[in-house]
Parts: structure tokens; C-alpha cells; sequence
């Protein structure tokens, strides 16, 4: 009797690729992330990581989150998360031009960075700077005992296990969980939310991974959406708000694996230049999830739609409008708009993997590219 034991076949759980898998870990990976860190009776968030005392929290007048690539894009999002919750000032940068740039870091300040891997090199950089300025630094990262974990003064650890595929799908998503965990603790401390309002999005959020599941489901129906897309050479992605966050990660994710050009743009800044590019057929990507925007964003669909663009939408379950403004719509369930980045990547990811195999690339291994970029 023999078995032919392959242990990246095995690691892959029957999967094609890394990437693919990574993107069905999510459900996992939000669970365990949250896990403990929400109250049994689901009011409140237990963030016992954080040794900051109530006085420390309370003098913080500013935030700086500080990352590079995916994790970049998850600070965006931190960035709306902890405005939204806490009502602290935040700037989000890329840590190659953070450390460069002379921020003005005090004692006061709350340097959160953000790093899969914990061992991105100016991220860590950055980390040093900001502890020699006598900031409190945070560190949300994947791996446990990384450089950042050991060198901040605390970590919030996303439980997403790991990851292999270099292009970040569970580690991003993780990381919004982190941050939205984050706020609310804030927002507990602060008082700047009431009692019911945390209940309210931590109910929401109790729900994103049985959410994440039936996008999950849906899945075969971006194959060909992707196959299309695939044909092309340029692509946009448009959003305002947090969509416009979330198109950022996706047109990243698109390039890195499909290799087609893309560009992600708020869509309230495309008449300012980019309508320019818009030509017959290009695809565009309209992430359209925000009530408040939502007219904002149709309006701007129309200017592309009017110059012959081929729009898919991603929209919240029940917006007919929307739908009828558009020439194809993934639809994601209906969760608080502050949530919805953590379910429209998904659909984000799943067209760039189906792009990069209708392209014949290397899904999980792309040109030029490294899991961790360790020199500067
Ligand atoms: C590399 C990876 C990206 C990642 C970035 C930051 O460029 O290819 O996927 O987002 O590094 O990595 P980190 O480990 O700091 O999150």
C-alpha cells in the first residue's frame, strides 16, 4: 500500500491554489479573529491586548496607521472605522513615505501599523520611528512573535493562520476585523457611541461570516464575468467612500495576479481627468454600497455608461435602482454600510483569481512580486 504524500497538495485542502483557499478561510478566519474579543452576552468588545489605561485612550488626539500594500488598504478603512466610532482625527500612510516625510509624532499620538507578515521592512521602520518619538505604537499582524509584534507595544493578532499566496485575501479581511473591533473598543472607552450602537454593529458583524459564506456561493458566477474582463487591457474601478477604499484593494489585487492594467478612482474625481480613458467597452467595476452616496454614485455610473463603459455593480441586496443603472450587479446581503468592505472584496477577489487563470498566470506565485518585502 502506498500513498503519493505531497504536502502542498495537502496544504492547499483540495483546492487549485493557495489564493483560492485563502479566500474560503475567510469565514474561519473572521470568526477566530473576533472570537473571544466580543462579550458572551455580545454588548461589548474585551480588548485585553490593549495596556493603554482609560486616561492614556482619552488623551490620544491623533492617529497615524501606518502600512504598506493590502495592509495600506485595510488602514483606509481603519482610518473611516475609528473617525466614524471614535471620532479621533486619523491620517493613514504608506510607510515608505511616512518615515520620510517628518511626521509630527508626540506622546499623544496613536501609531497603529499593519503587517501581515510583521516583517515588512519599512513598516518595521516606521514602528521604530514612531517609538522614538514616544508614541504608543499598535500593531495588528498576522504572524505572532514577528519583528512588529515584538517591538510594538501591543498587538491585536488576526487569527487568519497563515498565509501563502502572495496576493493577501484573508490577511486583509482579518484586518478589517481588527479595526472594527478596534473602534468600537475605542468607542466604549471614549463614550463616543452608546451602549446600544456597539451592540448594534457588533450584531452585524456576528453575521459577516455566514454573509462571506453565501457570496462564497455565488462564486461560478464571476468566472465568466472575470473570463470577459480577462480580454481586456485596462479596467476601473469607481467608489465613493468606503467603496472607494475597497476599490483600491481590488484594482491591487487585479494587477497583482492578472496583470491588467487597472486604476481605482473616487468616483466624484473621474471627471477631473480619468472620464478621458473611459472609451467603448472598457469594463468598469462600481462598488455602489453606501446609502448616503448611493445617488452621488449612480450619477457617476451614468457619465461612464454615457461613453459606452461596460459597468458591473456591487450592491447591497434590494437596491433596484441601482441595478437598473448598470449592465451587471453582484449582489452582496444587506450588512451596516460601515461593514461592507469586509463583504465586497470578496466578489474583488474571486474576479482577479478567475482573471489570473483565464490569463494562464501563476496565481499564487506572480512575476516580480514577494510575500514580504524585508529590504527597503
Ligand atoms: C508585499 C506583499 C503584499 C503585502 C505587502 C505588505 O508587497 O506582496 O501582499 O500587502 O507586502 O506586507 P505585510 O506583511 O507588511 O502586510
Amino acid at each position: 500500500f502506498h500513498v503519493d504524500w505531497d504536502i502542498v497538495t495537502a496544504e492547499k485542502a483540495g483546492f487549485d491554489h493557495f489564493m483560492l483557499k485563502e479566500i474560503y478561510d475567510q469565514p474561519k478566519a473572521y470568526r477566530d479573529t473576533m472570537g473571544s474579543r466580543i462579550s458572551p452576552d455580545g454588548r461589548s468588545v474585551v480588548l485585553k491586548e490593549i495596556s493603554m489605561t482609560p486616561e492614556q485612550l482619552r488623551s490620544i488626539n491623533r492617529v497615524h496607521i501606518v502600512a504598506c500594500g493590502t495592509a495600506y488598504h485595510a488602514g483606509m478603512v481603519g482610518k473611516y472605522v475609528i473617525e466614524k466610532l471614535a471620532r479621533i482625527p486619523v491620517e493613514t500612510d504608506v510607510a515608505s513615505e511616512y518615515r520620510y516625510r517628518s511626521p509630527i509624532i508626540t506622546k499623544d499620538t496613536l501609531v497603529i501599523v499593519v503587517s501581515q507578515s510583521g516583517e515588512t521592512a519599512d513598516t518595521l521602520a516606521a514602528l521604530r520611528e514612531a517609538k522614538r518619538c514616544g508614541a504608543h505604537v499598535l500593531a495588528i499582524t498576522n504572524v505572532v512573535g514577528s519583528s512588529v509584534a515584538r517591538e510594538a507595544n501591543d498587538i491585536i493578532t488576526t487569527w487568519a493562520g497563515p498565509e501563502i499566496a502572495v496576493a493577501s485575501t484573508k490577511a486583509y479581511t482579518s484586518q478589517l476585523i481588527a479595526f472594527y473591533l478596534l473602534g468600537l473598543y475605542m468607542a466604549q472607552e471614549l463614550g463616543t457611541q452608546t451602549a446600544e450602537e456597539v451592540a448594534a454593529v457588533i450584531a452585524a458583524m456576528k453575521e459577516l461570516p455566514g454573509q462571506v459564506e453565501e457570496i462564497l456561493k455565488q462564486s461560478d458566477a464571476l468566472k465568466g464575468v472575470a473570463g470577459e474582463m480577462a480580454k481586456h487591457d485596462n479596467l476601473f474601478f469607481i467608489g465613493r467612500g468606503l467603496d472607494y477604499a475597497v476599490a483600491l484593494e481590488g484594482s491591487l489585487k487585479l494587477k497583482e495576479i492578472s496583470y491588467i492594467h487597472s486604476e481605482a478612482y473616487a468616483a466624484g474625481e473621474l471627471k477631473h481627468g480619468t472620464l478621458a480613458l473611459i472609451v467603448e467597452d472598457i469594463p468598469v467595476i462600481a462598488l455602489a454600497t453606501q446609502h448616503e452616496l448611493l445617488e452621488k454614485t449612480v450619477s457617476n455610473i451614468k457619465e461612464v455608461k454615457a461613453r459606452g463603459a461596460n459597468v458591473l455593480g456591487i450592491a447591497l441586496e434590494g437596491e433596484l435602482e441601482l441595478q437598473k443603472s448598470v449592465d451587471s450587479t453582484f449582489v452582496i446581503p444587506k450588512t451596516l454600510d460601515l461593514l461592507t468592505p469586509a463583504l465586497s472584496v470578496v466578489p474583488l477577489q474571486l474576479i482577479s483569481y478567475y482573471a489570473s487563470l483565464a490569463r494562464g498566470n501563476d496565481v499564487d506565485k506572480p512575476r516580480n512580486l514577494a510575500k514580504s518585502v524585508t529590504v527597503e
